[in-house]
């Protein structure tokens, strides 16, 4: 049979399942009754992106069949098949979308189903800085389950996003795999139909991050051509339905590659046929031209950005350091060039076999580094990202820092060979390979005695510690002579720049000041550039001439003038993976603030993805910010609209993580003692109504403040 009519039988039966499926669940509930994904700002994403119509009936549903009818045409040319293939792609997203109709739950752990805009928005930044360097979607089938293992394994060993549908879910759970959304390998479901929840993360990224219209649909090709480094391994035998999914794939510039030798012909670049899956690795990776960050590092376990979120139980567990209970901490600190062997790893005490398995023992790792070029300033910017750099150890789990540290070891890393030099070989290499520009030499101390790590603690990492907070003290927006920008979201959001400045840090969260300083430094024509601030235009909204300028170039040109420190006026724009979504709340004059983390309502009448929805992909949305978690307790909190006395709403677990910050800096400006009592959050109100009369009832400033808008 030719290509184009396994593609349009794939998409016939596809989209007759859609039409029953719909007509039956008309049949079941009528045509008004509500259908749509949850926890999305998208109704049907895939839909809404291709045509720029949200469906949120079973009418309209019923309708928008006749579009996907109108995408296939039946002519013998590669267009025509490329359209099948979308239409075989929406006719699954309608498949799914009534799988969660009336409030259904259809996929269980460890099938994963339909993802999150927040989901979406949390892999912003590993996207971005290449710890996801691509997304594997494996299809079907391994030849054996050890074989699909080790494929699913290889990728998640280079970072890479895993998706899986059908069969090889099974297969690598009979081996005992772990899967999940923490450690980036996601079983969607059995039915090929599934295969369209990574589609929609696609399609997503492209409305959150890439700021395209919905509707236009070659911008929305363009960008998932461009910048989405997607691709497909599908297992044979290869059904009709699934060659009509690949084509679509295709069409969004997702290869596929395939073990299926008979079936179906190939085509260069974009189908590609391999006999040897084992190959299917490498084989992929050249066809979708993905570049993998590479560092060497002898330890006995695999260490990956997938094992970052990784959780390991107290019964899995080989031995624990828990700086809660005991001594514990972690340290950089800068040396003489005389004073550091390079590579040098000492384990100072017992060992993890001289400890009872699962006891909590107390560790201290000092890491010591010397370079012409180094600053104590980027010792604090290194020290935190020991954080990631322990947790991407397969098998060991770390929380906390400073000296409130915990980490795991579990007993199949130790089973594996994994010991505590093993934790400096890791943190060796990743601040050789990624500081090189300033550290030189670099060594590792690490302590297990209790004695050593109470006395070290005391004399050594708390006067240490103490001595950087009273250095940020005198770090504010005043005091330094230069701000700097931030480009690195630029990957997906083409137009979108962060001002970073010692006051408000990078709106993800992940990049303070300090952090940008230290990328300038180590990468001089890098994401991070020096912005002076000389040319003070207005000072009540931070406004800058030469901040404006550094924004038009950084923007090429898509962005006029921004503001530091407001929300209204020329307020900075958004890329989409921000920590929070703040928004201005009418009736009581202030605004509410929604963290990634909350799934509920808020008294704007929207969930956090539905009002991320309203900001991003680098545009200025007056009335919406996105910004970092630790900004909310900034004096520079849209100071020109008030400032912090503004807040009105948050949920209640955000409020309780910035209360302590957030309450001193309203003492200090404004004389309020525990200022987060005055302020609402879900267990208070979901509605502006009550909201208010709890504002009233505790005197909220802001309902004394001049009006925002
Ligand atoms: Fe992206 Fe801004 Fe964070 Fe840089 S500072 S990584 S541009 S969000
Ligand atoms: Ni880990
Ligand atoms: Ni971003």
């Amino acid at each position: 049979m030719l290509l184009f009519d396994i593609v349009f039988n794939g998409n016939d039966a596809m989209y007759e399942e859609a039409v029953k499926a719909c007509d039956d669940a008309i049949a079941k509930y009528g045509e008004d009754k509500a259908v749509g994904f949850p926890e999305t700002a998208y109704s049907l994403p895939c839909y809404y992106s291709e045509t720029g119509t949200k469906i949120s009936t079973l009418k309209e549903m019923k309708e928008a069949l006749g579009y996907i009818k109108s995408l296939m045409t039946r002519e013998r040319r590669l267009d025509s098949a490329f359209q099948s293939g979308v239409a075989t792609a929406l006719s699954a997203e309608f498949i799914e979308a009534l799988k969660y109709i009336d409030g259904a739950q259809p996929y269980e752990l460890p099938y994963e189903g339909h993802f999150s805009d927040a989901k979406i928005r949390e892999l912003g930044v590993p996207l971005v800085t290449g710890d996801i360097p691509g997304v594997a979607v494996i299809i079907g089938e391994a030849p054996t389950a050890q074989e699909a293992v080790d494929l699913v394994k290889s990728y998640q060993s280079q970072g890479i996003f895993v998706a899986l549908v059908g069969k090889c879910i099974e297969q690598i759970k009979e081996l005992g795999y772990k899967t999940g959304f923490n450690v980036r390998v996601v079983p969607l479901g059995e039915d090929i139909a599934s295969v369209i929840h990574i589609v929609s993360v696609a399609l997503r990224a492209a409305l959150i991050f890439g700021n395209v219209t919905p509707g236009d649909r070659a911008a929305l090709q363009k960008y998932t051509f461009d910048r989405i480094f997607a691709f497909v391994n599908a297992f044979k035998n290869l059904d009709e339905k699934t060659v009509a999914c690949g084509a679509g794939a295709i069409y969004y510039g997702f290869p596929v590659v395939t073990n299926d030798m008979d079936y179906t012909p190939a085509v260069p670049k974009s189908l590609i046929k391999y006999e040897d899956v084992s190959q299917f690795n490498p084989i992929s990776l050249e066809a979708r031209n993905i570049k993998l960050k590479i560092t060497n590092i002898d330890i006995p376990v695999a260490f990956a950005s997938a094992f970052e979120g990784e959780i390991i139980r107290r019964g899995d567990m080989q031995i624990e350091f828990d700086g809660s209970r005991v001594d514990c901490f972690e340290l950089v600190q800068t040396k003489e060039l005389s004073e550091v062997e390079d590579h040098k790893i000492e384990v100072i005490g017992p060992k993890i076999d001289d400890f009872e398995v699962g006891s909590k023992q107390s560790i201290a790792y000092i890491v010591e580094v010397a370079g012409k070029n180094m600053q104590s300033d980027f010792e604090p910017v290194f020290e935190r990202k020991f954080h990631s750099y322990i947790n991407c150890i397969e098998g060991v789990m770390h929380t906390g820092q400073r000296d409130m540290i915990r980490v795991r070891i579990s007993k199949d890393a130790h089973a594996a060979g994994f010991e505590l030099e093993h934790i400096g070989e890791v943190l060796y290499a990743k601040i050789k390979n990624e500081f090189d520009a300033v550290v030189d030499k670099c060594q590792v101390k690490i302590y297990t005695n209790p004695e050593d790590c109470t006395k070290l603690r005391h004399e050594l990492a708390i006067p240490a510690f103490d001595k950087r907070d009273a250095r940020l003290l005198t770090l504010t927006d005043e005091s330094v002579d230069v701000y700097y920008s931030c480009i690195l979201c630029q990957a997906f959001s083409p137009s979108h720049v962060c001002v970073v400045t010692p006051e408000r840090l990078g709106l993800c969260g992940a990049v303070s000041w300090l952090d940008a300083k230290a990328t300038n430094e180590l990468d001089p024509a890098g994401p991070c550039q020096v912005i002076t601030k000389e040319k003070c235009i207005d000072e009540r909204i931070g406004e800058y001439e030469d901040v404006n300028e550094a924004v038009r170039k950084f923007s090429q040109g898509a962005l006029e003038d921004v503001s530091l420190y407001s929300i209204m006026e020329k307020p900075m724009t958004s890329c989409g993976c921000f920590e929070c979504i703040c928004g201005i709340e009418p009736f009581s004059n202030g605004v509410i603030i929604a963290n990634r983390e909350y799934s509920g309502m808020t008294p704007l009448g929207m969930t956090f993805p539905e009002l991320a929805s309203m900001t991003g992909g680098g545009v200025q949305t007056p009335g919406f910010m996105g910004h970092g978690k630790h900004f909310i307790a900034s004096k520079k909190f849209m100071k020109a609209e008030g400032g912090i006395e503004r807040i009105v709403w948050m949920p209640k677990e955000l409020k309780e993580t910035v209360a302590e910050r957030l309450n001193a800096t309203a003492k200090e400006l404004y004389g309020i003692d525990n200022f987060t009592d005055m302020v609402g959050d879900e267990t208070i109100a979901e509605d502006p109504e009550t909201l208010v009369a709890f504002l009233t009832e505790k005197n909220h400033p802001a309902l004394s403040m001049d009006p925002m808008m």
